[in-house]
């Protein structure tokens, strides 16, 4: 496995970096998480746009232009094996003595980045679904940063797992729902495709974004709105989106079955059309 650090490829096991990093430190940085299909970064202008709306929100200067992130990505898809990858970004304020405060003058920032095998979910799983957890929403409100420091969601994710399930359905103010810990939820209701918008409560999603689009373009019904707590524990169907899950059915909330506890017609729709897309902006021309 080859990576990518501060302007060198190399081997996984040969890539070090001081402890003083901030990132170590205090884990102070940004990431960005890319699927990666025939060898073709998906939506790339999408997340470098994400990632520079982090930087910013972090106050941390891109360090490339978007032509060089394009061509150190495109470098380390090639150098690594497998048709789909997912990519995983990592950016953080740099080496420094410890000191809350920004380093001043400022260091240069560290880059790093991976390519892992994508593994999208199995048709079992598609055709069974996955059960998820709902925990009350304990994170900061700038949940719109893709920031490195994931602890809340870690602990959150862990909820699930050890409760034998995939993903944690988060819950704010007892009143609405945000995201998952590490993917956008959707509850369909009477054939309505219902989303909470965009904000500083939850991550804009680039798979949130596609899935938006194609039910508009098929005309499928969807509101884009607070979604309450009740409203997704009385959900015909839920759905959780993300890059490397694509799109998935939730079939067991807090151990209930959701609607009939099979995957329903929504979630085979949107499957459906977002395989389509996939294929269709991915085909080689
Ligand atoms: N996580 N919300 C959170 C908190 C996330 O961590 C993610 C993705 C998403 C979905 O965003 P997208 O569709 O752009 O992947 C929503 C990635 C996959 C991760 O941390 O590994």
């Amino acid at each position: 496995m080859t990576i990518y650090l501060n302007g060198q490829f190399m081997p996984l096991e040969e890539a070090r970096i001081p402890v003083l990093d901030r990132g170590f430190i205090f884990g102070d940085g940004v990431y960005e998480v890319i699927p990666v299909y025939s060898r073709r970064a998906f939506r790339l202008p999408e997340h470098l746009q994400r990632l520079q709306n982090s930087l910013d929100g972090i106050r941390l200067q891109n360090p490339y232009s978007e032509g060089e992130w394009t061509k150190v990505i495109n470098q380390l898809i090639a150098r690594n094996t497998g048709d789909d990858q997912y990519l995983y970004l990592h950016i953080t304020r740099g080496v420094a003595r410890r000191d809350h405060a920004f380093p001043k003058p400022p260091v240069t920032p560290t880059v790093f980045m991976m390519s892992n095998p994508l593994t999208t979910p199995s048709p079992e799983l598609l055709q069974s679904g996955v059960g998820a957890v709902t925990a009350q929403d304990n994170r900061w409100l700038r949940c719109d940063i893709k920031a490195i420091a994931l602890l809340p969601n870690v602990l959150l994710r862990q909820m699930a797992v050890d409760a034998g399930c995939a993903e944690t359905i988060l819950i704010r103010d007892d009143a609405f729902m945000t995201e998952g810990a590490a993917s956008n939820i959707f509850a369909v209701k009477n054939g309505i495709l219902l989303t909470p918008p965009k904000d500083n409560l939850m991550l804009p999603g680039v798979t949130y974004d596609v899935v938006l689009e194609l039910a508009a373009a098929n005309s499928i019904p969807h509101e884009v709105r607070k979604v309450t707590k009740n409203e997704v524990f009385n959900a015909d169907e839920l759905l959780l989106t993300s890059s490397t899950k694509e799109v998935l059915a939730i079939t067991r909330l807090d151990g209930k079955a959701v609607g009939d506890g099979k995957p329903g017609p929504m979630f085979a729709k949107l499957y459906k059309l977002y395989q389509d897309f996939k294929r269709d902006v991915m085909r080689k021309t």
